[in-house]
């Protein structure tokens, strides 16, 4: 079978700790190219994993590369995906899929228009406890989802990027801050889980310690916290926040009629099951792997990669598909409303 020819746009943190080496190591695939507005990052990476540098994205887009991924700072993501599909590549974007809505419709319809697959990387539906809680939901083991609660908290972008002044802090470029950075990975988790989605959104988004380096606070929020709701009026809360200057909070329970599923917030066990009758199950399909770990070297394959793969030689519908992930957008723009209006919002 042919390799696929892919190629990176973003040489930056998640282009060089996922999608170079998750790419290097799937066999149906050969990476092609690289393209950063900084040449030196492309170069870095193509000597650690072979192909060119593009010197622009107009050549990559005129190339006859199969394949892109967009790791660009958000504001990028819409024209970069945009110009990829138009120009005949399949596209894994990362998220935030953009920056307002009509540019996520705007995604989603250029691929339905070229044909192409426009996949979003909202990798939290590929860890393992998650997928086991989904198979254990969905057979009833919980009863009814009630009510949850799903939390996605660290210390800050800061630390990942390793630039005390990162674009994550520039509202130019980021657009939104720790909602839009790990909100939405958890309300998509939640439209995972739950298999429905959210339609009503109360939130407040605070700016509470986050400074420039000129001491002024950031220009986005530091922290989101919103009530929701979901089409079968299942109600609980999601925190996103950059001030946990402790260990990474990653956890999500769901309490349903029958017993409680508990995500990521047992050191040892990454799935517990606490049953009405009393009874405790307590599993460990993976451990949690923390964005320190992967700074420190640690790399686990998140399947997104081998799942974009997956979805343009089979031609099935994907779990990444954006089409789906606009769902967790939505969310994400409710909640900026919500906050700034005071009210709820119907989504
Ligand atoms: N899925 C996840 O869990 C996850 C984790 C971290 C980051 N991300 C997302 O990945 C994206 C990149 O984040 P990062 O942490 O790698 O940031 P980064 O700053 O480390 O890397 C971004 C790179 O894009 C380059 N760039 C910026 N504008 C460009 C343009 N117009 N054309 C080409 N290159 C351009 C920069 O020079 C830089 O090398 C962000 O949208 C972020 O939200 C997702």
């Amino acid at each position: 079978m042919q390799q696929l020819k892919v190629a990176i746009v973003g040489c930056g943190k998640i282009a060089s700790l996922r999608h170079a080496p998750e790419y290097s190591l799937n066999p149906a695939c050969e990476i092609v190219g690289f393209y950063d507005v900084d040449p030196s990052r492309a170069k870095a990476l193509a000597n650690q994993y072979g192909g060119r540098v593009f010197s622009s994205i107009n050549e990559l887009a005129a190339s006859d590369t199969d394949a892109v991924s967009i790791c660009t700072a958000n504001i990028h993501h819409a024209q970069n995906t945009i110009q990829m599909l138009k120009s005949g590549k399949h596209v894994l974007c990362e998220k935030p899929m953009a920056t307002t809505l009509d540019e996520c419709e705007e995604m989603a319809h250029t691929a339905e228009m070229t044909g192409k697959r426009l996949l979003i990387g909202l990798n939290q539906r590929f860890m393992g406890a998650h997928v086991e809680a989904k198979k254990r939901i969905q057979s009833g083991e919980i009863g009814r989802p009630l009510t949850f609660d799903t939390r996605f908290a660290h210390p800050g972008p800061e630390i990942w990027t390793g630039m005390a002044n990162t674009w994550f802090f520039d509202k130019n470029i980021a657009a939104f801050g720790a909602m839009a950075d790990l909100g939405v990975h958890k309300a998509d988790l939640l439209h995972y889980l739950l298999d429905e989605h959210i339609v009503k959104v109360h939130a407040v988004t605070k700016t509470l310690n986050k400074r420039l380096p000129s001491g002024e606070l950031i220009g986005v929020d530091d922290n989101c916290f919103c009530i929701l709701t979901s089409e079968s009026g299942a109600t609980g809360t999601l925190h996103a926040g950059w001030t946990n200057y402790g260990q990474e909070d990653n956890s999500t329970c769901i309490f349903g009629t029958e017993g409680t599923i508990k995500l990521y917030s047992d050191p040892e066990h990454s799935l517990i099951i606490e049953h009405k009758d009393g009874t405790i199950t307590r599993l460990n399909p993976d451990k949690q792997l923390t964005n320190d770990e992967q700074l420190a070297g640690n790399i686990r394959n998140t399947g997104v990669i081998d799942e974009f793969i997956r979805a343009i030689t089979t031609g099935k519908t994907s779990r990444l598909d954006a089409s789906e992930s606009i769902f967790a957008m939505r969310v994400m723009f409710a909640a900026a409303e919500s906050s700034k209006s005071g009210t709820s919002i119907h989504i």
